[in-house]
């Protein structure tokens, strides 16, 4: 029998049609090639699955059909783990994945058996070196047999994938400081890059820098923000830049750190990286006469081989309000005015979702996605945002929407190509935003305490009734498809399949599955503990899995509000788990949500003028536990904790660096008064605060009551 070839791929058309599940596709060699399609369904090989970072599976197996039967399959208890927030890779069959302190294991993607274990050893390196940052990480990067991982305290290491042993080191950046590294490295055509963290801690100028995949040399850096003219600019954009500053802007570094959203453009060749937010955030210090700042917020096109500028958007000129564009970039090829365009999609804290062409860098839609009261739409003809007037806090304070946790922060977006829609972990909350008092002349931070140079406060009414929202975008026509409204705050990333779904799990617990076109919800499944991390998908012998790390994460989960989702440190197992639709593993249930009572020492004589000193002192302890001590999931609640009561031990965890390898770093400087006058700051704020616990307590107790008839516990 003769067919033509039109007959042949009719035939092959029909029988994909009739048979039920997507096939099998699995790459041989792990090169850029592998990376970039779209088709294959055995892994997931890069932080947003493929190059173009959609978190888009076209596997189908699980489906709207189905999805209902999802069960657990197997689990990894973590039991050092806390605040997990990373994606993990799935490469030929193993599931690679960071933990806490920046550990790497390879765990078999089918049983969840333990392959190796890779410790880079952040406590040793810590130490009393990095006073700020993270213990954890969004992820790593996997390239021709190799892994690659960038740790707190600013290395990149490359490690042999198949043994979890290290190829190379490299050191990058200068650890006297106040950077750190919360970001998964990109790696494209041989070459990793990798930025850092650190605008608020300290006069930073960000910098993105590419070595050798194979030897760890370095191969070019690029700075995002200018420094001083004196010492003559590094290329040709940082001149054009310097024209955007005024005053003496490098005393204060500028900022602009590229902590995440980096993206190769395989089809193009072209890397874009997401830049952050001004140092400090008030312009008025960085740049007292006005200004754009460049490349503050903005997307940046770069050659991947040389690090050479090509273009930039920026969406938020002039920065005021910590609006970075550090956000993902995600590459799709959308039907606009009947034509295909490569677009990025971007959807970055300021509340705008934007449209751009990816190879010319033209702006091609913007609209809000939330409500925004610093600008009122994007100006087409200038491309450039509208501001409101006073939104700059001029004069006086003024309620900004959103708030500095943006209108969508680092949890992932995702990209469905088949249903059009971008899927965003939305945030709805205001602040207040003043500078009265502030001496903007001579304000200028200080390496590791850091500054932002403007006061916060609660905003006089919030946006909306809910603090966040599930909303799936269509960028097309720039409009909101649905949306699913949540009563918990700082919910994990998103991943869309083409079994016409969408997961995201909340900080709550539960991770859902809501139909891909209505947002209906199809499957509900509490793990026990709030989720950061968003799940991914993979295919291996003909059936389809679906991973997530199971820990409360970030920044938001330092205490303050989130102190009321019980998350409390070290008191819910961390986990890894994975789902198939015939799962059945035995997962023994996690402990109710905690809550850290704050303890009062009536032996203890608090001197309020020393707790006084304390407070000024405690700059030091904020960022990461927390403003008002609570700690949350990644740090100790101070308040309730035992240490702070014997003055020894005390000096011993926080001077002398006893809880190092746990990431409480060390502060050798401190000096027994300091240290005694943050024990009685600590005494004083457990006492102020126990009346509002017990109040919950109370609370929660009725309400309980109201739902049961019983009081459950
Ligand atoms: C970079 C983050 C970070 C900073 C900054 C930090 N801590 Fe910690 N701290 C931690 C972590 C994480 C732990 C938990 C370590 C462990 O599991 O033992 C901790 C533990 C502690 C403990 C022990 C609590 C307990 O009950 O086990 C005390 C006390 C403490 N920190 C005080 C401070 C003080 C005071 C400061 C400021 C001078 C400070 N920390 C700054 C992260 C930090």
């Amino acid at each position: 029998m003769k067919f033509s070839s039109k007959t042949l791929s009719l035939v092959i058309t029909l029988s994909l049609l009739l048979s039920c599940c997507a096939e099998e596709v699995q790459p041989t060699i792990y090169n850029d090639e592998a990376i970039s399609n779209e088709d294959q369904t055995s892994d997931w090989l890069a932080y947003g699955r493929t190059h173009n970072e959609r978190r888009f599976s076209p596997v189908d197996d699980i489906n709207v059909n189905n999805v209902a039967d999802l069960k657990v399959d197997w689990f990894m208890d973590l039991p050092n783990d806390v605040g997990l927030v990373s994606t993990p890779l799935v490469v030929n069959g193993v599931l690679y994945f960071t933990g806490t302190m920046n550990i790497i294991r390879a765990v078999n993607a089918v049983t969840g058996k333990l392959i190796w274990e890779f410790d880079p050893e952040v406590g040793k390196h810590i130490g009393n070196k990095r006073q700020i940052g993270w213990a954890h990480n969004r992820g790593i990067s996997f390239y021709e047999g190799k892994l690659f991982t960038a740790t707190w305290d600013g290395r990149l290491i490359a490690i042999d994938a198949k043994t979890g042993s290290e190829l190379w080191t490299v050191v990058t950046f200068d650890p006297k400081r106040s950077l750190y590294i919360t970001g998964a490295p990109k790696v494209f055509k041989g070459k990793v890059l990798i930025g850092n963290g650190g605008t608020e801690n300290g006069p930073t100028r960000g910098f993105v820098t590419a070595y050798d995949a194979e030897t760890g040399a370095e191969i070019w850096k690029f700075y995002i923000v200018p420094g001083n003219p004196a010492a003559g600019f590094e290329n040709e954009a940082m001149e054009m830049a310097a024209k955007t500053w005024t005053g003496e802007w490098w005393k204060h570094g500028g900022g602009g750190n590229a902590w995440h959203g980096f993206t190769y453009d395989a089809d193009l060749d072209v890397l874009y990286i997401g830049t952050g937010n001004g140092s400090p955030w008030n312009r008025k210090i960085r740049s007292p006469e006005g200004g754009d700042n460049l490349f503050l917020c903005s997307i940046v096109a770069l050659n991947p081989h040389t690090g050479e500028y090509l273009w930039h958007y920026q969406t938020t000129p002039g920065e005021s309000w910590d609006y970075n564009s550090n956000m993902d970039i995600i590459l799709a090829d959308l039907m606009i005015d009947g034509e295909e365009v490569k677009v990025i999609l971007h959807a970055p804290k300021n509340g705008f979702f934007y449209v751009i062409n990816r190879k010319t860098g033209k702006l091609i839609s913007a609209e809000p996605f939330v409500e925004t009261t610093w600008a009122s739409h994007i100006d087409m003809k200038t491309g450039k945002p509208v501001e409101i007037e006073g939104a700059r806090y001029e004069n006086s304070p003024f309620d900004i929407t959103p708030n500095p946790w943006g209108a969508h922060n680092w949890h992932a977006m995702s990209y469905n190509p088949q249903t059009g829609l971008a899927y965003i972990p939305t945030l709805h909350q205001a602040v207040n935003f003043s500078d009265e008092g502030i001496d903007l002349e001579n304000w200028q931070a200080v390496e590791f305490s850091g500054g932002i140079g403007v006061r916060m406060s609660g905003a006089e009414s919030e946006p909306r009734k809910y603090p966040a929202s599930l909303q799936a975008w269509d960028p097309v026509k720039q409009e909101l498809a649905w949306s699913v409204p949540q009563d918990v705050f700082w919910n994990g990333g998103t991943l869309t399949t083409a079994g016409n779904l969408v997961f995201q799990g909340r900080s709550d617990g539960k991770l859902l599955s809501y139909h891909a076109k209505t947002g209906e919800v199809v499957w509900t499944y509490d793990v026990g503990l709030g989720i950061s991390a968003p799940p991914i998908t993979y295919k291996i012998k003909g059936k389809q899995y679906l991973s997530i790390l199971v820990g409360f994460g970030g920044g938001y989960s330092r205490g303050g509000p989130s102190y009321s989702l019980g998350w409390a440190y070290r008191k819910h197992m961390n986990r890894l788990i994975t789902f198939s639709l015939d799962g059945n593993a035995d997962m023994p249930a996690l402990p109710p949500p905690f809550f850290p009572k704050p303890l009062v020492d009536s032996n203890f004589m608090i001197d309020d003028a020393l707790a006084l000193e304390g407070a000024k002192e405690y700059g030091k302890c904020r960022n990461c536990h927390g403003g008002g001590m609570y700690g949350g999931s990644m740090a100790p609640d101070l308040r309730a904790s035992l240490i702070p009561l014997v003055k020894e031990t005390f000096a011993a965890v926080v001077r002398d660096g006893a809880r190092n390898q746990m990431g409480m770093p060390s502060f050798p400087d401190i000096n027994d008064d300091q240290l005694e006058a943050l024990r009685h700051f600590i005494r004083k704020g457990a006492k102020q605060t126990l009346p509002q616990y017990e109040h919950m307590i109370k609370n929660m107790a009725t309400k309980e009551k109201s739902k049961t008839g019983t009081l459950g516990h």
